[in-house]
């Protein structure tokens, strides 16, 4: 009991800033299930840059913290240099929430879905084409391939027909992959060839071609009177008053938010219906039903793919793309029987919410009809959380959906997907949860 009459937070008590605890674990993700298996759905534990970390593993209980609108500063840092007009992840409530109102205005928005969705299938088409060339030679890598479409997809969309030429997009792409190896390896203290200082100057050089790039996109956007927009992402942000500096930082945040998530979300649902062919084949059957003889779906039939839909959600909540979420307390909170200071950093255990027993039974097994409405509805909103929860959840949820349903219609529509029985796959945590070694797959083209 504390003195408040509340009991005190459950967690190891050991000394140190528990940073050996977590690499012994393999990462955060990892430490969280565990210690929620140990000590139950609130734990507290000792965490390098914040003085106590508490993580809630309880839908019903995370409703006490669902209308948080602060990140802690200091788990976010690393993403400080990318932004030259405030951490985008942690500015304050009052600069954010207009800021998020322009970006949902767009990315949830079915206009412009709808018109960025010619361009997803060419690109989606183009990759299941570079894939059939490649099948006959052996297994292909799926989750390197399906992340650089999603950020390929990203670019075409935040920078549109801003971009000279495709060649252009290229260079954006392979220049974006430079700024962010080099963050990630620092942050993960991977090694890399070169010397710190090369590495660093071409990430500086590679950042500075980015933000170039959006440069020109809106002084494009302005010359023109705004008559045709190249991209109606910088032209929302341009238009709301934002500064040029904001406009680029978001275009680079978009970019990094959309680019391993999306593609990975992809890979592990065919990791999952590898290992449960009868799903396969009725995602399959539901694509010739509802495509016919067409390679791809309209964006209209998208919601008509309603097996596809659930059989992605069941492979987020099994491999959520991002593994957690934090917030910082504003304000004294209750959680439950606890009491929790204001300044407490506070982690969503996204994978560890999603395997709870008690609202998820046999949690570890793929059961996609968990998301049928009748299943749905029993349940406590935040049970299922794999784009974040509150003010600052993903404003990339709805678009990134899309894209996902998208490519997986079109690659499960062409080809039959299946594990190379030596290679194992193990879920690891690189700012997204990701396959150490990729995940690598034998595919067979459909008849
Ligand atoms: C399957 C794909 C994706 C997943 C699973 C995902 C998941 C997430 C998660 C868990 C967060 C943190 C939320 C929180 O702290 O509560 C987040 C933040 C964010 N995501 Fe996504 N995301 C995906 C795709 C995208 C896409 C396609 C975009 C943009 C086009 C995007 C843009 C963002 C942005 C801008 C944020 C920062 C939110 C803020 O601070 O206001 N995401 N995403």
């Amino acid at each position: 009991m504390t003195p408040d009459g509340s009991t005190s937070i459950p967690g190891p008590r050991r000394g140190g800033d528990g940073l050996a605890d977590i690499v012994a674990a393999g990462g955060l993700h990892n430490y969280q299930l565990r210690l929620h298996v140990e000590y139950g759905p609130v734990v507290q534990f000792p965490l390098p840059g914040a003085e106590t970390a508490v993580s809630v593993a309880d839908p019903v209980l995370l409703e006490a913290t669902a209308k948080i609108d602060e990140r802690p500063d200091k788990l976010f840092e690393f993403l400080a240099p990318l932004q030259e007009s405030g951490n985008l992840q942690t500015i304050p409530a009052h600069e954010h929430t207009p800021w998020r109102r322009v970006l949902l205005s767009v990315l949830g928005g079915r206009r412009s879905h709808e018109a960025h969705f010619g361009q997803f299938v060419t690109l989606a088409r183009g990759l299941a084409d570079r894939w059939a060339d490649a099948a006959s030679h052996g297994p292909i890598a799926v989750q390197q391939d399906l992340s650089a479409l999603s950020l390929r997809m990203m670019c075409e969309y935040a920078l549109g027909s801003g971009l000279a030429a495709p060649e252009q997009a290229d260079r954006v792409v392979s220049a974006f992959e430079d700024v962010l190896t080099e963050q990630l390896a620092r942050l993960y203290q991977v090694d890399m060839p070169g010397t710190d200082e090369e590495r660093g100057a071409r990430a500086r050089q590679a950042l500075a071609y980015l933000r170039s790039v959006v440069d020109d996109v809106l002084a494009a956007h302005r010359a023109d009177g705004a008559q045709h927009n190249a991209s109606d992402l910088i032209a929302a942000l341009a238009v709301a008053g934002q500064s040029p500096a904001r406009i680029r930082d978001t275009v680079l945040m978009t970019m990094m938010a959309a680019h391993h998530t999306t593609g990975v979300a992809v890979s592990w649902t065919l990791y999952l219906l590898a290992q449960h062919p009868d799903t396969a084949e009725r995602v399959a059957d539901e694509l010739t039903r509802v495509l016919g003889d067409r390679a791809a779906p309209g964006y209209a039939d998208l919601k008509k793919l309603t097996y596809l839909t659930m059989v992605l959600k069941e492979s987020m909540r099994l491999y959520p793309p991002g593994p957690y979420g934090a917030r910082e307390a504003t304000e004294d909170l209750r959680i439950g029987e606890y009491a929790v200071p204001a300044g407490t950093t506070l982690f969503y255990p996204i994978w560890a919410v999603h395997l709870n027993p008690e609202y998820w039974p046999s949690p570890e097994v793929f059961r996609p009809e968990r998301f049928t409405a009748a299943e749905s509805a029993g349940r406590p909103r935040l049970a299922y959380i794999p784009f974040g929860v509150g003010p600052r959840s993903c404003e990339g949820a709805s678009l990134a959906m899309v894209e996902a349903e998208l490519i997986l219609a079109v690659l499960l529509r062409r080809f039959r997907f299946e594990l190379t029985a030596d290679h194992a796959v193990v879920p690891i945590e690189r700012f997204v949860l990701w396959a150490a070694d990729d995940i690598w797959m034998t595919l067979t083209p459909r008849r």
